[in-house]
């Protein structure tokens, strides 16, 4: 049986409900790109409001953590893993939390125990020592050579303030070598796996502590780590999470695994990950900023390594390893198959695009070193702005060579250029915008009609959630629970082409984010934009927090119609449409 499935059934016997993994990217929390953990949908409840389905949950959460990208390549590292969780939101606390603990991995996942060996909290001036989870693990049989007391790598928070607390944390002895009698956390060879977390206090932005209204338990286990322990190999890769991928890498480019490990790794672990975040209900595609910009660097640097590994570029390969992902991983997250179509054409497209200029970028790197002198700001703004090389990418190929990049003047330049196109009202906010040709400007502002339209016909809780422009059609992603009745679309229709035929003008300000907002600017996503911001208004219709560019007046856009209705992802809806 799956560790997932044991997991989830040993916690639904202790009384807990199953709760659906929350998509990757963070609905209500602006504060991170992405979920890191299990607990962070939960921060609400642990901070005491009521969970629907009561004190006890458990569940598998799909987590991705890019903050250590670079090191993928290695046995272990991984942009995104699922952690699977059990939560007492003020129910039980240490007693069954370790009990339960310690049952599942010596009873069910059969873990020997003399393998085992715990930390607690070994307390400071304002937290005591965790005695009573120290006592328990003895009481369990851990000897006391194997606890270790420790104070920084034992008290858990998500990041600078919120919930928080000491946790303990259990830790497998990964080696052939004799097992130590004495546990040292710093020994390599004792691998962590799961994490008890006692979420009692909270810490505010200053620092200070304070208690939460009630005692949670939060727990962490990691499943790639756990299934590497399971199946006994020091190479995450080569645990049967991976097997079929890394089988589908060997035989597309010919190569074996041994020799080719961290392009192997990398092609697998970042096309798993674009998966997850391209299938992810949110809609984010590649682009340049927040988490389309994590997505696009991660099918970059994908299909760099491709390359590497002699595979043909042009060829399919990101889709047909994406579809074994796919096929592994939909039993438990159904988005990937209902949104098979959207990922494969996210890769493929954003491959076609880097395939354009990847050669001459290569050629352009190799000319701009080839004295062996490092890289200055100006060549890696334009191996980025023309190549498309996110600036991390040219820092890792110059890394292969020795070589450093002025990562600063990079960050000048990208400012300056920044700034340059903002009040070119052609700056990067421009959401989906492919290029700026006559035919695409003129969908970009029948975007915003459709956008307002939808808002009158279908109603006020219609958002944009994503859109993409070629010069033969529009595409439209938004929210909406419903599919459209016929009524609706003509209707819509009807109201675009009425707003058409009166010419409304288009205009430009720049105004203060803040501002823009509450004037009720219409706008995606509030905190992916700068502060000062382009708005474009259309006669009294829309007005939209938008880069541009747009037509001058609605009249040059000729007939707008709806050519198809269709689902995107849960709750999202698509039109696509044309101008004739
Ligand atoms: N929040 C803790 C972790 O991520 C336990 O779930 O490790």
């Amino acid at each position: 049986m799956n560790l997932k499935d044991l997991f989830i059934d040993f916690f639904v016997s202790k009384g807990h409900k199953q709760i659906p993994s929350a998509p990757v990217v963070p609905e209500n929390d602006p504060s991170v790109l992405f979920n890191t953990a299990g607990m962070q949908p939960l921060i609400p409840f642990l901070l005491g409001e009521r969970h629907p389905y009561g004190t006890r949950i458990c569940n598998y959460q799909k987590c991705i953590r890019t903050n250590d990208l670079e090191e993928v390549g290695d046995r272990t590292h991984h942009t995104f893993f699922e952690q699977l969780g059990n939560w007492s939101l003020g129910d039980y606390f240490k007693k069954e939390a370790i009990e339960w603990s310690f049952e599942f991995i010596t009873k069910v996942l059969q873990m020997p125990i003399e393998r085992l060996a715990v930390t607690v909290y070994g307390g400071n001036e304002t937290i005591p020592f965790d005695e009573e989870s120290y006592n328990k693990w003895l009481s369990l049989g851990i000897p006391k050579e194997r606890i270790a007391k420790t104070v920084e790598d034992n008290f858990w928070i998500a990041g600078e303030s919120g919930p928080c607390g000491p946790d303990t944390e259990m830790f497998y002895f990964r080696s052939d070598d004799e097992i130590p009698d004495v546990f040292d956390p710093e020994d390599e060879r004792w691998v962590e796996f799961w994490n008890d977390v006692f979420m009692e206090f909270y810490k505010d932005s200053e620092g200070k502590i304070s208690d939460l209204s009630k005692k949670n338990v939060d727990t962490g286990m990691g499943v790639e780590r756990t299934t590497a322990i399971l199946e006994g190999v020091n190479d995450n890769y080569l645990s049967s999470m991976w097997k079929e991928v890394i089988d589908l890498i060997v035989s597309i480019s010919k190569l074996p695994y041994e020799g080719n490990e961290k392009s192997m790794r990398i092609l697998a672990d970042h096309v798993r990950t674009a998966v997850f975040i391209s299938a992810d209900p949110t809609g984010i595609k590649p682009s340049n900023t927040d988490q389309g910009y994590i997505l696009r660097r991660l099918i970059r640097r994908a299909i760099r390594h491709a390359k590497k590994l002699t595979i043909p570029v042009e060829s399919e390969f990101l889709s047909e390893i994406a579809k074994v992902i796919i096929q592994k991983y939909k039993k438990y997250y159904v988005e990937l198959e209902q949104n098979e179509s959207i990922v494969l054409e996210v890769l493929h497209e954003e491959k076609e695009r880097f395939n354009k200029t990847l050669e001459k970028g290569l050629k352009e790197f190799e000319r701009v070193i080839k004295n062996g002198q490092d890289i200055d700001g100006i060549s890696a703004f334009h191996l980025y702005d023309t190549y498309g090389f996110p600036i991390e990418l040219t820092i890792e190929l110059a890394e292969e060579k020795g070589l450093k990049v002025d990562v600063d003047g990079f960050n000048k330049k990208f400012l300056e250029h920044q700034a340059l196109s903002r009040t070119a009202s052609s700056g990067k906010f421009k959401g989906g915008l492919a290029g700026n040709s006559e035919l695409e400007t003129k969908y970009h502002t029948a975007t915003h009609l459709l956008n307002a339209a939808l808002k009158i016909v279908v109603g006020p809780d219609v958002h944009q959630k994503g859109s993409n422009i070629t010069e033969e059609r529009m595409r439209f992603d938004f929210s909406c629970d419903h599919k459209l009745s016929d009524e609706e679309k003509k209707q819509t229709e009807a109201l675009v082409n009425q707003w058409i035929k009166e010419g409304l003008e288009v205009s430009v300000s720049e105004m203060n984010k803040n501002d823009a907002i509450h004037s009720g600017a219409e706008c995606m996503f509030i905190e992916k934009y700068p502060d000062v911001v382009t708005v474009y208004s259309i006669g009294e219709v829309s007005k939209e927090l938008c880069g541009g560019p747009h037509v001058k007046n609605t009249s040059e856009l000729g007939t707008f119609r709806i050519k198809k209705e269709e689902a995107s992802s849960a709750g999202v809806r698509r039109i696509k449409a044309v101008l004739e």
